[in-house]
């Protein structure tokens, strides 16, 4: 069985969602912990009520990021994690982390990259005025928001729309595509190559773009 560790800053429901998968057996792996910058909050819950390890490694705790990083790598590394996924996880990890789990390390973003990486996306798109926006799952690379992409899913803007009620739609949409993606990574059916995502012959048909 695959070992996922996941990253979170936050509220965890794509925490909920891969975990789920993974419960169900469509993702064939196991959580088997959770690493938060910050201490006390909800996705820190949702993994003890799922008997996760849940760490907190707190950034305010460390005097520069280099010392963050490397607080986190080596609670990371006793987990010896095939997979590294950050959901929601708010901080921008250094060369040196990014490249010691180079292929490992999978990001979620709430935007069709490269469109709107960084913060905001859903203000910032409707103030684009685009008519679809949606999510991302990209490898992670040391550029913010830069890394290979792996998969989108695409959603709809309505005219009546507001960031909340488009954000809740992008998010429901996430919650489809990072168990979906992941589920076929932890079978080494989605890799990272030299410069670019490989996929296996066997998913060819799959859209990796959803909707
Ligand atoms: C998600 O929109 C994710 O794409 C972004 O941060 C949000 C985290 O939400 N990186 P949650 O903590 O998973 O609920």
């Amino acid at each position: 069985m695959r070992k996922i560790v996941v990253f979170i800053s936050g509220r965890g429901s794509n925490l909920s969602s891969l975990t789920e998968a993974c419960e169900r057996g469509t993702c064939l792996a196991e959580i088997v912990a959770v690493i938060s910058d910050k201490p006390n909050v909800l996705g820190l819950e949702i993994a003890n009520q799922k008997n996760i390890p849940a760490l907190v490694v707190n950034r305010k705790l460390y005097q520069n990021s280099d010392e963050f990083d490397k607080a986190l790598e080596e609670r990371l590394d006793v987990y010896k994690p095939d997979w590294i996924v950050l959901a929601g996880f708010m901080r921008v990890l250094g060369k040196h982390f990014v490249k010691k789990y180079r292929g490992k390390l999978v990001n979620i973003h709430p935007s069709l990259l490269p469109s709107f990486s960084g913060l905001d996306t859903h203000r910032r798109a409707l103030l684009a005025g685009v008519k679809w926006h949606g999510a991302t799952v990209h490898f992670v690379s040391e550029g913010l928001d830069e890394g290979p992409i792996i998969a989108q899913i695409a959603v709809p803007v309505y005219l009546y729309d507001t960031v909340e009620s488009l954000g809740m739609r992008v998010l429901q949409a996430e919650h489809k595509l990072l168990p979906g993606v992941m589920s076929f990574c932890v079978q080494g059916k989605i890799y990272l190559g030299t410069d670019s995502v490989i996929y296996d012959y066997s998913i060819m048909n799959n859209a990796m773009a959803w909707s």
